[in-house]
């Protein structure tokens, strides 16, 4: 056969099988405000960077009939392309064939670039839209499962490894997505859980939506599975391509730098936070005040909203932060922002991403339902995190550091390289109010008038304990600086630890109270 007819012969080849599930169920993909797999791939990537691999693999499950089914490219695309220049593997799942589940072959395409993507150190991203399992194959699919979620965890710290949940995903889909660093969701069309309403109704009799069980906002407010929300696919892929400027390629690289650029100067750092210690404010608006061009990069923005984590530059360096949130709880630190943080502190030091800590905060939460949500295991999670990161770690304690927030939220003693305090910074075992009810207990009680004495003793113990000059005076505070010099203070130091190197002691790997 001539050439020309070869070439036309596979370019036959292609369109049948670039109709994916066909023409009826691309309608009914379209219908529910979601794109095919292709055209996902190609709006996210930059244009005409797709190369696609494996387009005529097909299953060979035999059972129930499904020798006489043909399955194009066994309902997932693979490949490889860029975002912004930055080179990233990539898979997607097709719905329209067979539900986009998940059979021998169709994990063999997943398996295939996800070792492409950690042999050659680049991001993996997977766009999942999958009904799970795919049941007629049985054993086989649990197995591709199994594959994957294997090479998820080698890669772990290895290559960034994005989720993107644009359909159902039921069953084994939804614990790839959990073993990797970043999961996308778009509200309406996002759902993930582990057994379905049907499953639920039969079990448990009981009647629930796909949305209310495991929906965008679910993922994103309450289970904390999720770590971008978005309204529609668009600016889903949006915030990815953020993020893919963000962080670097692999853990033995720096994220791309970029040209600094000073705050805004409609964020007055000098007027963000009130004297009185009682008053809240939003310290997204200390971070825009500190960080290049006031552009911050909000990670979980739904979840724990007591605390903020997020990325932005200094010195056009990805910086990631930590900071308590005042507006929400006082910023207190409990069970799950005590997850939310220290998740993202070990994502920056798997990252080479220096971490700068604000802190503010009247220490962990009290009460019952916190004891026994485990309290005690989850803020662990916080310190440990913070004392076995050896990236670049900064704090700046604005007000509050009470107790065990103080020593958590990246103090000197868990090996901060920097500590500054703001002169409003109160640095104490507790609030000054509890303290003095406990310490002065027999003066209050015995006195003529003992709510005059205990103002009094709050007072005197606000002297002695309320400012940061006791914890500057033994050196576990490096300099008390006014608002308006943090970020040259932090610049510095960064620049400083551009080539900190901190030897671990050799271990196969620690015990984090996970
Ligand atoms: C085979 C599947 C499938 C699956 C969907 N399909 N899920 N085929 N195996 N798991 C097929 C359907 O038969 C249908 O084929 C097509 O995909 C579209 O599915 P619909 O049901 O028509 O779509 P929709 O109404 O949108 O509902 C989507 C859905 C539903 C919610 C995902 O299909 C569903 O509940 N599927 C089963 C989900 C599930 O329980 N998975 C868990 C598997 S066990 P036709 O030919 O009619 O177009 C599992 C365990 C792994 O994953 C554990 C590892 C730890």
């Amino acid at each position: 056969m001539p050439l020309n007819k070869k070439i036309k012969e596979l370019q036959e080849k292609r369109v049948k099988v670039l109709l994916g599930g066909g023409e009826q169920a691309i309608e009914k993909q379209k219908a529910m405000g979601k794109r095919t797999a292709r055209e996902r791939i190609t709006s996210l990537l930059d244009e005409n960077s797709f190369n696609e691999y494996d387009m005529f693999v097909e299953h060979d499950a035999r059972d129930f009939d499904m020798d006489k089914k043909s399955l194009p490219s066994d309902g997932v695309i693979i490949g490889s392309g860029t975002i912004y220049g930055a080179p990233v593997a990539i898979f997607a799942q097709d719905f329209t064939v067979a539900g986009g589940s998940l059979g021998l072959m169709h994990s063999r395409k997943i398996t295939k670039i996800m070792d492409h993507a950690l042999k050659m150190r680049m991001p993996l991203i997977g766009i999942n839209d999958s009904g799970g399992a795919r049941i007629q194959e049985g054993v086989n699919s649990l197995a591709g499962y199994g594959e994957i979620f294997f090479r998820n965890t080698i890669s772990s710290g290895v290559i960034p490894q994005i989720s993107v949940i644009l359909g159902p995903c039921a069953g084994g889909a939804v614990y790839s997505p959990a073993l990797t660093d970043f999961v996308f969701v778009v509200d309406q069309i996002s759902k993930m859980f582990i057994t379905g309403p049907e499953v639920i109704k039969t079990v448990l009799g009981e009647e629930i939506s796909m949305e209310d069980l495991g929906g965008a906002r679910v993922h994103s407010e309450v289970t904390g599975n999720a770590h971008f929300f978005a309204m529609s696919e668009e600016e889903c892929f949006d915030q990815i391509k953020k993020l893919i400027t963000f962080i670097p390629w692999n853990n033995s690289q720096k994220a791309r730098a970029f040209e600094p650029g000073e705050p805004k100067p409609e964020f007055d750092i000098n007027k963000i936070v009130p004297a009185d210690p009682t008053l809240p404010y939003d310290v997204k608006d200390v971070i825009r005040a500190i960080v290049d061009n006031s552009d911050f990069f909000e990670i979980m923005e739904l979840y724990a909203k007591n605390l903020v984590i997020g990325f932005g530059r200094m010195g056009g360096r990805t910086t990631g932060f930590v900071a308590n949130q005042p507006l929400e709880m006082a910023g207190v630190l409990d069970v799950d922002s005590s997850d939310k943080a220290a998740r993202f502190i070990r994502y920056c030091d798997a990252f080479n991403i220096p971490i700068i800590t604000l802190v503010d905060l009247p220490g962990y939460l009290p009460g019952v339902d916190q004891e026994h949500a485990g309290v005690i295991r989850h803020g662990a999670k916080v310190l440990y995190a913070y004392s076995e990161a050896t990236v670049p770690k900064l704090t700046v304690i604005l007000r509050k550091a009470y107790g065990g927030g103080y020593i958590a939220m990246s103090s000197r003693h868990l090996r901060a390289d920097f500590v500054f305090a703001w002169p409003s910074a109160e640095i104490a075992v507790m609030g000054p109010e509890g303290a003095a009810n406990i310490i002065f207990r027999k003066e209050i009680m015995s006195a003529a008038d003992p709510d005059a004495m205990r103002k009094q003793k709050v007072e005197e113990y606000k002297a002695k304990f309320a400012n940061p000059y006791v914890a500057a005076s033994r050196g576990y505070v490096d300099a008390v600086i006014e608002p308006s010099e943090t970020r040259k203070f932090l610049l510095h130091s960064i620049e400083v630890s551009e080539n900190k190197d901190v030897p671990m002691p050799k271990k196969k790997h620690g015990l984090p109270p996970f």
